[in-house]
């Protein structure tokens, strides 16, 4: 049998320094735990419309859906903002996300206790933290027609469309109460029933979904409640299901709990393949963090965990995936640092290389 493929689109600004780190990290598990990948690396965003006028060539398109999982770094940058909307880098990865269907935004936000200090919320708030947003990913106001900047009467409008289907809801709420079964049975699902009518449906059919898993505890929130209690007692959710902007907005703000942007993986699932995989992409919550390329001062390890996310739900790999989160926790018990985390007096930061030094460093004393 052939090598499982992975596409890497390292992408813009900090993209290519992180993935560098990704790549040490999967010709590791190659050498040392004889799972190899067949690795394809390829253009997204600022990097592709540089090349071909486009933020995602059609090849690239057509290889990401062949490919077992799709890991990306980040896109966009200063560069690209004049650009028009079409061909802006974001485009290119909202192309990834609505060809591949990956409907189910998985994204953990867990806080080691080595960085309990390092989160902007007081220490036992947060210490022990371990919840999953998910955020439907492929519709809502993000995709919904119509769309546009448009002539009215003397002056311009902006518009986007708000938009869901019962299926669309469904097939989220579900991945949601799956997970759910499989960590603490809870779900909350955050939305505006109160004020929008996407959101009455939301409601209506997450409580459906909800009757086939009745172990789970399903629970209702106001988006704007939701974001307050995410701040005030974070501890009190498991699973959180949310619409794609709400999820956007809460997932940055779960980022925040955990000491650093730079901490947070994310998968993006679709429907099954043919080998019964989803079909599926992996990339940091982070963006492409302009204000520090080409300074080696990211920290690759929300990458890293994204392609440990990639082990578990791609790979069937859970035990590799739980080493690599483990030299990841031991790295940072061990005090090592980059710049995003640095708060104690006397600790001087590493480089993004250093952590990935040290991640493998990790590796190699587990096995
Ligand atoms: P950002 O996530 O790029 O940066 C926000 C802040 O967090 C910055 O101060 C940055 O230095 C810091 N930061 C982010 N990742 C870090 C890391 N790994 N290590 C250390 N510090 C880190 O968000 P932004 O500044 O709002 O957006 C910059 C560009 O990235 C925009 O073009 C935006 O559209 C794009 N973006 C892309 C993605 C993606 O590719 N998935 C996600 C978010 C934003
Ligand atoms: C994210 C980003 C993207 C989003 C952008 C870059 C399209 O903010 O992945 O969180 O808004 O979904
Ligand atoms: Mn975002």
């Amino acid at each position: 049998m052939s090598n499982p493929s992975l596409l890497i689109l390292p992408g813009d600004g900090i993209g290519p320094e992180v993935m560098a780190q990704v790549r040490r990290i999967i010709t590791w598990y190659g050498d040392k735990r004889g799972l190899a990948f067949d690795v394809s690396e390829d253009l997204v965003g600022g990097a592709a419309y540089d090349k071909h006028g486009v933020p995602l060539a059609d090849e690239t398109m057509a290889k990401a859906q062949e490919a077992d999982a799709v890991l990306l770094g980040a896109v966009g940058g200063p560069a690209y903002d004049d650009l028009d909307f079409s061909v802006k880098p974001e485009r290119g990865l909202l192309r990834l996300r609505k060809e591949m269907d990956l409907f189910s935004n998985l994204r953990p936000a867990q806080c080691f206790d080595a960085l309990a200090d390092f989160s902007s919320l007081k220490k036992d708030i947060v210490a022990g933290l371990d919840i999953m947003i998910v955020r439907e990913l492929t519709s809502g106001v993000y995709f919904g027609e119509p769309r546009g900047i448009f002539e009215e009467g003397n002056e311009r409008v902006g518009i986007n469309t708000q938009r869901y289907t019962e299926s669309e809801i469904e097939r989220a709420a579900r991945s949601a109460f799956e997970l759910a079964m499989r960590r603490g049975k809870k779900v909350c699902s955050m939305e505006k029933a109160n004020v929008m009518e996407s959101g009455i449906l939301w409601r209506e059919v997450a409580t459906r979904v909800g009757k086939e898993y009745p172990e789970v505890e399903l629970s209702h929130m106001y988006a704007d409640n939701g974001a307050m209690q995410l701040v005030r007692a974070p501890k009190q959710f498991d699973v959180i299901l949310t619409d794609n902007l709400f999820g956007d907005i809460l997932s940055d703000c779960a980022a925040m709990l955990t000491g650093s942007l730079g901490m947070l993986p994310s998968a993006s699932l679709g429907a099954p393949m043919a080998n019964g995989r989803p079909k599926a992409l992996y990339e940091p919550v982070h963006g492409s963090a302009p204000d520090i390329t080409g300074q080696g001062k990211a920290n690759p390890i929300a990458c890293i965990l994204s392609f440990a996310m990639a082990l578990r739900y791609s790979f069937d790999q859970g035990s590799e995936a739980d080493r690599l989160e483990t030299a990841v926790e031991q790295v940072l018990a061990d005090g090592v640092r980059t710049a995003d985390l640095l708060g104690e007096e006397g600790v001087t930061p590493v480089s993004t290389s250093e952590m990935g030094d040290a991640i493998l460093a990790a590796l190699d004393a587990s096995l």
